[in-house]
């Protein structure tokens, strides 16, 4: 397995795009790992220690959630802030996400044309996208799902789903 796909999602089974998602990627499990932090830890505890080294395993890491409130879900914050800590992913000796690539996989409630006015997905993801850029990583490009209020069929959603693990995949 050569990719981490790290999902964050408050309620997977009542889930639709992020649900398709992971169904999909889940048929990909020699390549690719999936860990979904709700489901490790619902209580949001994480074991700090088990997160790093289990990072330390991929070269290639995929962020995958829903956009809350523009912004990344408050549990993938948490666990930015708490496992990319000092002296492990920067500062002195703090060299362990150097060189790794990292995707971020979003959906979003709002259309594709609300991003592309005044305020991109781009925009949003920039403090992510820094702080990865910080740690000496190499950023992706991201794969959306837009409209997810707009009621999508679900047709539209695994073959977006298929475009998501191909895009990973190659
Ligand atoms: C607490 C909360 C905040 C949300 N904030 C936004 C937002 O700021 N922008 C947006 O486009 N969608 C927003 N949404 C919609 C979600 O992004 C959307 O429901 C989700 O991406 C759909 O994926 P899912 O089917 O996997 O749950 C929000 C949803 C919730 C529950």
């Amino acid at each position: 397995m050569s990719k981490l796909v790290i999902v964050t999602h408050p309620s997977l089974k009542d889930s639709l795009i992020n649900r398709i998602w992971v169904a999909e990627l889940a048929n990909h499990s020699e390549a690719l790992e999936i860990h979904s932090l709700y489901e490790k830890y619902p209580d949001l505890n994480f074991d700090v220690a088990a997160e790093q080294e289990l990072l330390s395993k991929y070269d290639e890491i995929v962020f995958q959630f829903p956009l809350h409130w523009f912004n990344v879900p408050f549990a993938l914050k948490k666990y930015i802030d708490e496992v990319l800590a000092y002296g492990w992913a920067f500062g002195p000796g703090g060299d362990k996400m150097k060189g790794k690539k990292i995707r971020f996989a979003v959906s979003t409630g709002g259309t594709k044309e609300t991003y592309e006015s005044k305020i991109t997905l781009d925009d949003l993801l920039k403090p992510m996208a820094v702080s990865f850029h910080y740690c000496g990583c190499e950023l992706l490009p991201s794969h959306v799902f837009y409209g997810a209020s707009s009621q999508p069929e679900e047709d539209a959603v695994v073959s977006n789903a298929k475009e998501y693990a191909s895009n990973i995949l190659s």
